[in-house]
């Protein structure tokens, strides 16, 4: 794929040269990876008139023409698993094990989408309700919106792309897809995959690039629809502030808590929270990074805790033996680095990591961090996380909600009640009981409130998101 797609758009259904190029490196170590087409504002415009094109094609497609392209490219993933987990791991550094993972959810993500392609209807509306009602009749219409701007992230560049594309299919919309700089390949593959499953020309259409340059094109033209964005609080702000009236949804970070109350298995709470602190170098939008322990379980969670990050095996993301490689960008490992040093100068205490080596950061447990550091307050996005006690529950449940995110929260506890009141009083939009928050499926609603985004993915949750509820009311009277 490499050689045939290096440096190539993906618009109407043709492989086309791009007049700019840039060149993809590793974050791993910086080796050339391969040259990427660097979108021009007329290449914009080419896919945006392609997708007016595609939009009519997709809509015009039955329901069941629409979930059989989506099952064929579920398909050929499954074909074509390792192909992708490598792709993956060489653009952005995830683990290959991990990588394998992500590409198993992306099979099942578009099963979903093909699933819902079958269920997108309205409903009868008794009209005779009203007074005025009776003798009519009314019922809804649900259309797609036209063309969609989806802007994805690195972190998941096959899955979250299905989150967008899955769903804008199976909802008849045309999609203008701008992959993250770092992670064009995953994107490329994506639309070749599609273009073998049936997708007709100009249904997607890939721009690689910059994205404040693409980005602020898709977001105001006037023939898109609708931007779907994943990625961080300043470029979703921005996004709303320029889209106008165009519908909008975000998914933004977190900095996700997780309170460890009781439980009859103190291991398997530390299993699954180290996974969840320093899976991907905790570049998830819903990594565990802060963690509050009630007291009596502080001193053996914390020791266990210590004791399972420093198993963990750093290094080249295509060891099969590695668990954490490097961050996106020697910036953000730079960025974090002075996060920490912040930290101790206020007296917190490292046990564990707080070193880079280039891009690679350590795991790093921090505890004793005053809740208005940026280690605890903002979003992290790498392998960091602070562990603190509490003596209460309230203390806990404030603590949880003291953040202008609120995305996911976790919460291990043997009391019923306890996890009711968490359900009911933390501020996220999801709560995960007995449970790490950085657990997902692909079909459960997804998305925050506050700083962490407006609107629902999930494939059920963005089909929704993607179309136009229409009225159609008849008189008999
Ligand atoms: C995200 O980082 O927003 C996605 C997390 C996931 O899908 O597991």
């Amino acid at each position: 794929m490499l050689k045939e797609r290096q440096a190539k758009l993906y618009i109407n259904g043709k492989w086309q040269e791009g007049s700019d190029y840039y060149e993809l490196k590793s974050p791993y170590n910086g080796d050339f990876i391969t040259e990427v087409s660097l979108t021009t504002p007329q290449e914009v415009e080419e896919a945006l008139v392609s997708a007016e094109r595609g939009k009519e094609k997709i809509k015009n497609l039955t329901s069941l023409e629409r979930s059989k392209i989506l099952e064929k490219a579920s398909a050929i993933f499954e074909e074509r698993l390792e192909e992708c987990a490598q792709i993956l791991t060489l653009e952005n550094a995830k683990p290959i094990k991990s990588a394998r993972g992500e590409i198993r959810r992306t099979i099942e993500t578009y099963k979903f989408a093909a699933e819902e392609a079958k269920r997108v209807h309205g409903e009868t509306i008794p009209m005779d309700a009203a007074a005025s009602g009776a003798g009519r009749l009314a019922y809804t219409r649900k259309e797609p919106l036209g063309i969609i701007a989806a802007i994805t992230p690195f972190n998941f560049p096959f899955n979250l792309v299905a989150h967008k594309l899955g769903p804008a299919i199976a909802s008849g919309n045309s999609v203008v897809l701008k992959p993250a700089y770092q992670t064009p390949l995953s994107a490329l593959l994506t639309a070749e995959i599609f273009e073998e499953a049936g997708l007709p020309p100009g249904v997607l259409n890939v721009v690689t690039g910059r994205g404040s340059m693409i980005g602020d094109i898709l977001v105001q033209d006037p023939r898109v629809n609708m931007v779907t964005f994943t990625g961080s609080l300043e470029v979703g702000l921005g996004i709303k502030a320029k889209a106008g009236l165009k519908k909008v949804t975000l998914e933004l970070g977190s900095n996700s808590g997780l309170i460890v109350d009781s439980t009859d298995d103190l291991d398997e709470v530390v299993a699954k929270s180290v996974v969840g602190s320093f899976a991907f170098a905790g570049q998830v939008c819903i990594s565990i990074q802060r963690i509050y322990v009630q007291q009596r379980l502080y001193d053996e969670f914390v020791s266990k805790f210590v004791e399972q990050t420093k198993k963990l095996v750093t290094g080249d993301p295509r060891d099969e033996n590695t668990d954490i490689s490097a961050m996106i960008h020697f910036n953000e490992a730079e960025r974090i680095e002075q996060w920490i040093e912040e930290a101790k100068t206020s007296n917190a205490k490292i046990l564990c990591g707080g070193t880079r080596e280039g891009s690679l950061f350590e795991p790093t447990i921090i505890t004793e961090a005053s809740s208005n550091l940026s280690i605890n307050s903002d979003e992290a996005f790498a392998p960091i996380v602070t562990i603190q006690p509490y003596q209460e529950w309230e203390e806990a449940v404030t603590m949880i909600n003291d953040s202008s995110y609120g995305l996911h929260a976790g919460v291990f506890t043997t009391s019923m009640e306890k996890a009711f009141d968490a359900a009911e009083r933390m501020e996220v939009g999801g709560v995960l009981i007995n449970d790490i928050p950085s657990f997902r499926v692909d079909h459960m609603p997804y998305g925050g409130v506050k700083n962490s985004g407006i609107g629902k993915e999930g494939i059920k949750y963005s089909v929704e998101e993607m179309l136009n509820l229409k009225m159609v009311g008849f008189n008999f009277g």
